[in-house]
């Protein structure tokens, strides 16, 4: 975590959180593929944090350690020499997925909008779900490949 990252709160998971998890995020690329079984299984590692506004929670060129799901509020992903913004990113969607993956630094500085509530699985708890589920490895994976080559356009 990069340290600019101004943490308000980070704790386990609540039941409502747990709720919104296992019913509106299966839809989403992440836990699309996800069994119930697999999904109650990493819950219990996942933490919730909240950053201030303006917190850069993950920094291009470091290590990654975890990747992130937004329950609310919003970053937007910036990279050294571009212009604008690389993304926007809103509740329901993740981040900090490349480096797990690739094994590679973080690709790009990941910084809060507004306050901005996030699940944080750390990377050996990722490994695990990636360990069990290969579908859902593959969804990730594909929508990472693409981040990637819009990185790779500049
Ligand atoms: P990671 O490289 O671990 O850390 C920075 C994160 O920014 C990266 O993972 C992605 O989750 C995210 N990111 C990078 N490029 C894009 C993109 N083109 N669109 C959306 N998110 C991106």
């Amino acid at each position: 975590m990069a340290s600019e990252a101004d943490i308000l709160d980070a704790r386990p998971v609540e039941p409502q959180e747990i709720e919104w998890l296992s019913k509106g995020m299966r839809n989403v690329g992440f836990f699309s593929k996800l069994g119930r079984a697999q999904l109650a299984e990493v819950l219990p590692y996942m933490l919730m944090i909240r950053y201030a506004r303006e917190s850069a929670i993950c920094a291009e060129g470091e290590p990654g350690d975890a990747m992130y799901l937004i329950y609310k509020g919003g970053v937007v992903i910036t990279k050294e020499g571009w212009k604008d913004p690389v993304a926007r990113l809103k509740e329901g969607d993740f981040f900090g997925e490349m480096a797990l993956l690739f094994g590679e630094p973080r690709s790009a500085t990941v910084t809060t909008e507004d306050e901005t509530e996030v699940f944080c699985l750390a990377a050996e708890d990722f490994q695990r779900l990636v360990d069990k589920s290969p579908d859902m490895t593959d969804t990730l994976r594909k929508l990472a490949e693409s981040r990637r080559q819009s990185l790779a356009r500049s």
